[in-house]
């Protein structure tokens, strides 16, 4: 672990930066290298900072910016500076992947500066595209947003140095996982009841089979002799999977919540197969 003061450099769904002090009394004692397969905004790695470790996230975007901060985090910053926050300009930046013949021809370091631009300017930080791929949050009226922040991503680059990404989906952390290593899995949570609405399903969501499929994949990293970790969303589907593995209960904030002793939290859960 180092004295590094990296914190996660995108605003990212489902980021876990508010639960780190509830998890901190599971975290594995020791363990060898870190492997984290849905790296998302990374909370988690960066509380940590394990001088060894595997990141893996499917969304190809968020992968290219931690390989360019990693590798050319200067040239990423000049182009930072550049960017303004102005509605009109904010389109003209978001609109660039309107036209994926010119938008594959774009550097891998100017790609990286428009996602984290976006991410800072646009409503909430939200990431989401569309069915093309392309991303379509609006503009996010914030006064002064920080899309540049050099002495983080300088931090960052530090700490990245010697961990090793790759955009992928979460079966393939199999490929590095070995016993005593620490495996942090946090998947799109399953829908709390099943009639809940989701109208942003699409044909990449994380539904009932993929659940199923991390569940295996959670056996196996359990058998190899990993110490392994899952956040997941309270609800019937995923303590029947998980049943005959540690459940440990988590409180989230959250905007309602029909329970007035535990007014504006939410339950989750944190899995764990049995580590010291
Ligand atoms: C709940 S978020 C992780 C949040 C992260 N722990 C944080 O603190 O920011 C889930 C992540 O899983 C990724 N993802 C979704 N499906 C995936 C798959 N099949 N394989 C790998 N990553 C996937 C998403 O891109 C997203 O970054």
């Amino acid at each position: 672990m180092s004295e590094n003061s990296a914190h996660p450099f995108l605003k990212w769904a489902g980021g876990k930066r508010q639960l780190l002090e509830q998890f901190d009394q599971y975290f594995p004692q020791k363990f060898n290298k870190y492997v984290e397969p849905f790296v998302g905004g990374g909370a988690v790695f960066f509380h940590l900072l394990p001088k060894q470790a595997i990141l893996i996230d499917n969304n190809g975007e968020l992968i290219n910016c931690y390989k360019v901060i990693k590798n050319n985090v200067a040239e990423l910053i000049g182009l930072l500076k550049k960017h303004k926050n102005e509605k009109s300009y904010f389109y003209k930046i978001r609109n660039l992947d309107r036209n994926h013949e010119e938008f594959n021809k774009i550097s891998d370091v100017e790609r990286a500066s428009r996602t984290i631009y976006l991410n800072r300017c646009c409503y909430n930080g939200l990431y989401r595209v569309n069915s093309k791929g392309e991303f379509n949050v609006p503009f996010g009226r914030y006064k002064n947003p920080n899309f540049c922040d050099e002495k983080n991503l300088k931090a960052v680059s530090i700490v990245l140095k010697d961990i090793e990404i790759y955009k992928n989906s979460f079966e393939s952390c199999l490929n590095f996982a070995e016993k005593d290593d620490f495996v942090y899995l946090d998947p799109p949570y399953h829908p709390i009841s099943e009639t809940s609405n989701f109208t942003g399903y699409t044909k990449n969501m994380f539904g009932k089979d993929s659940q199923s499929q991390l569940f295996q994949v959670f056996r196996q990293l359990d058998e190899i002799g990993c110490k392994v970790m899952l956040s997941n969303s309270y609800n019937k589907f995923i303590l029947d999977l998980y049943k005959d593995f540690k459940i440990m209960t988590i409180y989230a904030k959250r905007a309602i919540n029909s329970n007035a002793k535990r007014r504006g939290k939410i339950k989750e859960i944190l899995v764990l197969n049995n580590f010291k």
